[in-house]
């Protein structure tokens, strides 16, 4: 079997994140309490693709590096490459030509995530060898994306970012290329937004002739690169979990599907589940609404989370009012010294610090 290596990329500087992303590679927000970046791994390694390359930028490679290690967690032989500026996804697959040295590979964007990875995909690529293998799904909003106008199901036209759309159907950020995506790469000029653009690299290959073919993706996609994005993925992940309660539950009640893991204290509150409550974490005289993530050692005292992402070492206290559809950063504390019962949607970096008065 002609093997087929995996290119993940986790550059780029996740601007719609800030200030997440100011001091975290967006790849590493987790969903689930997973990073991001882990599902995509985790979908290469299920298709039987363990030799892996991991795009990084020069500001946030230390820590990829640091939490995903090896590969050997996962399976896979994992090598980090560098892209000095976020050139586009085109400009990473050239960065990459010496580690992919000359085998066909899938390419899978780090902040993607596909409810049933790609196993079929690269099955069908290794079956019928195209040049090129895009994925398309169908999406209320093309214009945010890479749009492919197809005819009777063939692909006739690439392109990126349209401002008028030739169809609904919106490029995946999964791709399986040969190595004839180089040459096309090369030809590129920088785009509008000065980035090498995959998009124009494949419409090259069709206009030379080279066989691209599609596939539309079955079950759900999520590009998490803006906040409505990351929790609605949140939502999706946590949606097919199961429970498994290995923390303290003290006087409380926990409802439906819910993981606690391991040194969690849970105390006179409610937990109604989906969600998942990291180890470490402090819940008490509090409620937990469906579709929240609670990382390890935060603490949750005297007020309701509902529907949001809490990241490791944060903390909301007396707050008296709940929070819903919200991000916060590692170390964020939030706390309350009045009370207003408001709803509050929050996108908030690591280590800061909130008082509601
Ligand atoms: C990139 C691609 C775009 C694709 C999208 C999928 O966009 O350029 O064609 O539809 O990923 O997530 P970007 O995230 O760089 O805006």
């Amino acid at each position: 079997m002609t093997e087929i290596k995996g290119l993940i990329l986790s550059g780029g500087s996740g601007t719609r994140l800030r200030p997440i992303t100011h001091t975290y590679a967006k790849q590493l927000v987790p969903v689930a309490n997973k990073p991001v970046l882990f599902y995509g791994i985790e979908a290469l390694v299920q298709a039987g693709v363990e030799e892996i390359g991991i795009i990084i930028a020069p500001q946030t490679g230390d820590e990829v590096r640091e939490t995903v290690g090896n590969g050997s967690d996962f399976g896979a032989r994992i090598t980090y490459i560098e892209q000095d500026r976020p050139a586009g996804l085109a400009h990473a697959v050239l960065t990459a030509e010496e580690f992919l040295d000359g085998s066909s590979f899938v390419m899978y964007l780090g902040d993607n995530l596909l409810r049933d990875g790609v196993p079929g995909l690269v099955q069908r690529f290794r079956d019928e060898s195209p040049d090129a293998m895009i994925l398309l799904t169908q999406v209320d909003d093309p214009s945010a994306f890479g749009v492919a106008e197809l005819d009777e199901g063939r692909v006739v036209r690439l392109v990126e970012k349209p401002e008028n759309p030739p169809s609904d159907m919106a490029l995946v950020g999964v791709y399986l290329f040969s190595p004839a995506i180089f040459e096309a790469a090369r030809q590129l000029a920088p785009s509008a937004r000065g980035e090498l653009e995959i998009t124009e690299a494949i419409q090259t290959l069709i206009d030379d002739g080279h066989d691209v073919r599609s596939e539309v993706v079955s079950g759900w996609w999520k590009d998490t690169g803006q906040l409505v994005d990351m929790l609605e993925a949140n939502r999706l992940v946590l949606d097919d979990i199961g429970s498994r309660l290995d923390g303290t539950i003290e006087d409380s009640r926990v409802e439906g599907r819910v993981i606690v893991e391991e040194g969690a204290v849970l105390k006179n509150s409610v937990v109604r589940g989906p969600a998942v409550i990291g180890a470490g974490a402090v819940i008490e005289s509090a409620y937990i609404g469906p579709y929240t993530s609670i990382g390890d050692g935060v603490r949750v005292v005297n007020s309701e989370i509902e529907h949001s992402i809490l990241l490791s070492g944060s903390s909301v206290e007396n707050l008296g009012a709940r929070i819903e559809a919200s991000l916060l950063g590692r170390e964020v504390r939030v706390t309350r010294s009045d009370s207003l019962p408001k709803t509050m949607r929050l996108l908030v970096g690591d280590r800061a610090e909130i008082e509601i008065v």
